[in-house]
């Protein structure tokens, strides 16, 4: 035992005294002390005050600031040009340390894993994203939007009150993802599971962030000690055996030869196959993948796929509510599209909505539903004269960036009008969906659904606050959330 502590201490000397030859540690940040380093800035803060620190970080120390504990060090980047390089980097690709407190729910599908099993299924998985893939989702998009509006029609009856969206909106995405990306209908099912799965997102998330602020729980021995690690246990529990049942389902009507195939009319009628979770079940077939990956890829999917767009949209729908004239804009749109008839959304109509895309970046650049991204420096680079060693670690800010007043004034307001005009901003000065080879495979399956449905509810409502120009006190999390819930009237038109 003596000779192990003896150790610890000789390494952690050794990285206290080699640190003055790295470049990061003469960039500014919250006080060091030796050897802790700013592990206790973050010490048992909640998620909101957290949020509240890491944005701080910028106003007090400027466009790069370093945090760092035991040795290790935390590049912090706000400005543009920084961006680009770490974004565009197409040998950085790995993901920070705290993408590993999600492996045991996520395991390293898409969103975390790296290298050679990375590309892989990237190659394997980027077919499904295919426009005549997308195309054919139309129709699920389209009538979920429908009961949508339906179920709020009958709330509406039921009383006037104020909806809460976040959870409406949340069950509406879950069932989407479903039915494209998995084939499985999930709209009739009302059970505990499916409520359990989401409770469960919101408890591993809350955890997450536990973890991340208590540098003692990094560590994976001192987490499993930890009564924390019980709970994180019985939450993946539920949300394992929520997919599980997901990939049985469809892997029993794969195995039976009754799946839906697309009809692709412009390949010369050739069959494409409808669902991702068939792609990964073919790949399975061939030997490309086990039922582990399918599984990894499944949980990744599921949550990536909807609590990203279900965020986006509860923050819009609360930005439209305060926004009247911005309503009348996409109402107005889609009349000059639709006129007076119900008839159903072409790719075209999609393609026609040139406000709405505006007012859906706008949306994304004040609430990106992933506000901070991390990656683990494999290969040193550059920053100016700043060498960046292996072993450090970047964390993207693209919720300061995307809020810099030199490159959006005002950067608060919500003014969709910014995005309509002639764009000399940098190309990395809006990157919600991040850039380079790590971006969001679903971006454009993501901006198509949010089309959909503000289309088709602000073709059917007016929206209103509870509290005019109120703003949600947000906190962090894997995804951007808010401490309140977010309030919405919806008046039939
Ligand atoms: C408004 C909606 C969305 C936003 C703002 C968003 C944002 C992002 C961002 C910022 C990343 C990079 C994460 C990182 O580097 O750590 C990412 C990656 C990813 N997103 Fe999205 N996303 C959205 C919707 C979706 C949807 C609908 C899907 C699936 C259907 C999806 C699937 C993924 C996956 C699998 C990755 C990992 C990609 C890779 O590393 O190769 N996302 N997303």
């Amino acid at each position: 035992m003596l000779w192990l502590v003896s150790v610890v201490i000789i390494v952690v000397l050794w990285k206290y005294f080699t640190q003055k030859q790295n470049d990061l540690a003469r960039l500014p940040g919250p006080p060091r002390l030796p050897i802790l380093g700013c592990a206790l800035t973050f010490m048992g803060l909640t998620q909101e005050k957290m949020f509240k620190k890491v944005i701080d970080l910028q106003n007090q120390y400027g466009n790069r600031v370093v945090l760092s504990a035991f040795g290790r060090y935390s590049l912090q980047i706000y400005n543009v040009e920084d961006i680009e390089i770490v974004l565009s980097h197409s040998r950085n690709i790995t993901k920070s340390r705290p993408y590993q407190f999600m492996e045991p729910w996520l395991g390293a599908g898409l969103l975390i894993s790296t290298g050679h099993k990375w590309h892989h299924r990237r190659k394997i998985l980027t077919p499904t994203f295919h426009f005549d893939i997308l195309k054919s989702f139309l129709k699920v998009f389209e009538e979920q939007s429908r009961s949508m509006v339906e179920e709020l029609r009958k709330l509406n009856k039921e009383s006037t009150d104020f909806i809460d969206v976040i959870p409406f909106i949340s069950d509406y995405m879950l069932y989407i993802i479903c039915e494209t990306a998995m084939g499985i209908k999930l709209d009739s099912d009302k059970s505990e599971t499916k409520i359990e799965y989401k409770r469960a997102i919101l408890d591993i998330g809350s955890m997450v962030m536990k973890r991340l602020a208590n540098i003692y729980l990094h560590s994976k021995l001192l987490f499993n000690l930890h009564p924390m690690s019980r709970r994180f246990a019985k939450s993946l529990e539920k949300l394992h055996s929520f997919t599980d049942n997901v990939i049985m389902e469809r892997k029993k009507a794969y195995d039976s030869g009754d799946v839906v195939y697309v009809v692709n009319a412009d390949n010369g009628g050739s069959k494409r196959r409808l669902a991702l979770l068939d792609l990964l079940l073919e790949a399975e077939r061939k030997g490309e993948i086990d039922l582990e990956g399918i599984r990894e890829e499944v949980n990744t999917f599921m949550f990536e796929g909807h609590d990203t767009t279900a965020t986006a949209l509860a923050f819009g729908l609360m930005l439209l509510a305060d926004h009247e004239e911005v309503q009348e804009r996409i109402f107005e749109e889609c009349k000059s599209l639709y006129g007076d008839s119900d008839s159903g959304t072409s790719m075209s109509d999609l393609g026609e909505m040139k406000y709405l895309e505006a007012v859906i970046k706008e949306i994304l650049r004040l609430y990106p539903s992933v506000p901070f991204i991390g990656r683990e420096i494999v290969e040193e680079f550059m920053l100016d004269d700043i060498k960046v060693q292996k072993g450090a670690e970047v964390v993207v800010h693209i919720y300061d960036v995307q809020r810099n007043a030199d490159l959006y004034p005002e950067p608060e307001a919500f003014k969709p009008e910014r995005f309509l005009e002639a764009d000399s901003r940098h190309p990395y000065a809006f990157v919600p969906f991040s850039a380079g080879p790590r971006n969001c495979i679903g971006q454009r399956f993501a901006k198509m659904e949010m089309k959909c449905v503000l289309s088709e509810i602000v073709r059917n409502f007016s929206l209103e606050p509870m509290k005019r120009g109120a703003r949600p006190t947000l906190k962090s999390d894997i995804v951007l959330r808010c401490v309140h819930p977010i309030y919405v009237r919806f008046i039939p038109r």
